[in-house]
């Protein structure tokens, strides 16, 4: 069973769901008397330690791979490597790479695989988590307007988790600078380019980090605070929740007099992150 996209959680993603509220209001954690490595190419705070953690709430036996320190630095594919753990007899694995991984990429190797995050394309159990957070505090996201804000073009939290959300019947726009929008994505009902029309329509508001490492040119972060950033007074006009998958960057994403008020869910979103891994994990390993 391999998750490679949001897409590829279509028909059970809201199995998942109740089984990620399972795990959050109860403590008898199966026992899984298998093996997860998760090997990370990029750096990563939250998604790393919420899948480990994930792992040793369900007995796993948990192995860290840092991908600066393997053997993909000498050359080896992500095909052979994951292959080799499976020699090894590892049951799954969680891995974060630079690269876009096509969804045939893996079909030959039979190892439970979770995509933490491959280059701009997607971050299911990330997407995933901001619909489990939203809903735990609306119940129902049917005809409420999702507004994403940022660096959309390199965002692979938006392409997993806009798809999420349009299956939960919401409508979902984005607002950044028209060089930002993402040139081919179906899944956008609105595109706005001012912050204040945007946050006129939307209802709820997932704000995004500026990925200064993956733009060529020299970005103006400090101009981009007062065009996108969520200022005190657009925290104001939020209608509904501010999220943002994190890390924050304080005054350019976000003011940090508002980012943990109490129209913020930030900590929320981490908090969940680790109850709905362990559902991802507890599919993909006993499907
Ligand atoms: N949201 C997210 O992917 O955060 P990390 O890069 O810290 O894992």
């Amino acid at each position: 069973m391999h998750i490679l996209k949001a897409q590829d959680l279509k028909d059970i993603y809201k199995d998942i769901l109740k089984r990620a509220s399972y795990f959050k209001s109860n403590k008898d954690h199966p026992i899984i008397p298998k093996s997860c490595a998760l090997f990370f190419e990029e750096p990563s705070t939250r998604t790393r330690l919420s899948f480990e953690k994930a792992c040793r709430n369900l007995s796993l036996e948990t192995f860290y791979i840092q991908g600066s320190n393997s053997s993909t630095t000498k050359g080896e594919t992500l095909f052979d490597t994951f292959l080799a753990f499976k020699k090894m007899g590892i049951d799954a694995v969680i891995f974060r790479t630079p690269e876009i991984i096509f969804e045939d990429y893996f079909k030959d190797i039979d190892i439970g695989i979770i995509n933490a995050g491959d280059g701009t394309h997607e971050h299911p159990s990330q997407g995933l988590l901001d619909v489990f957070t939203l809903l735990e505090k609306t119940n129902t996201l049917q005809d409420k307007n999702i507004l994403y804000v940022g660096d959309i073009y390199h965002s692979r939290v938006f392409r997993s988790g806009s798809l999420f959300f349009k299956l939960e019947g919401a409508n979902v726009g984005i607002c950044t600078y028209p060089s930002l929008v993402p040139k081919d994505y179906p899944l956008m009902d609105n595109i706005f380019t001012s912050l204040d029309e945007a946050l006129d329509w939307a209802d709820h508001v997932i704000a995004l980090r500026i990925q200064k490492e993956r733009h060529k040119d020299n970005f103006n972060l400090d101009s981009y605070f007062y065009i996108y950033g969520i200022t005190k007074e657009r925290y104001q006009k939020i209608k509904g929740f501010l999220m943002h998958p994190g890390p924050v960057n304080r005054n350019i994403d976000i003011d940090q007099d508002v980012m943990y008020r109490e129209k913020s869910l930030i900590l929320n979103q981490i908090e969940n992150g680790v109850f709905v891994r362990m559902a991802m994990l507890e599919y993909i390993i006993l499907g």
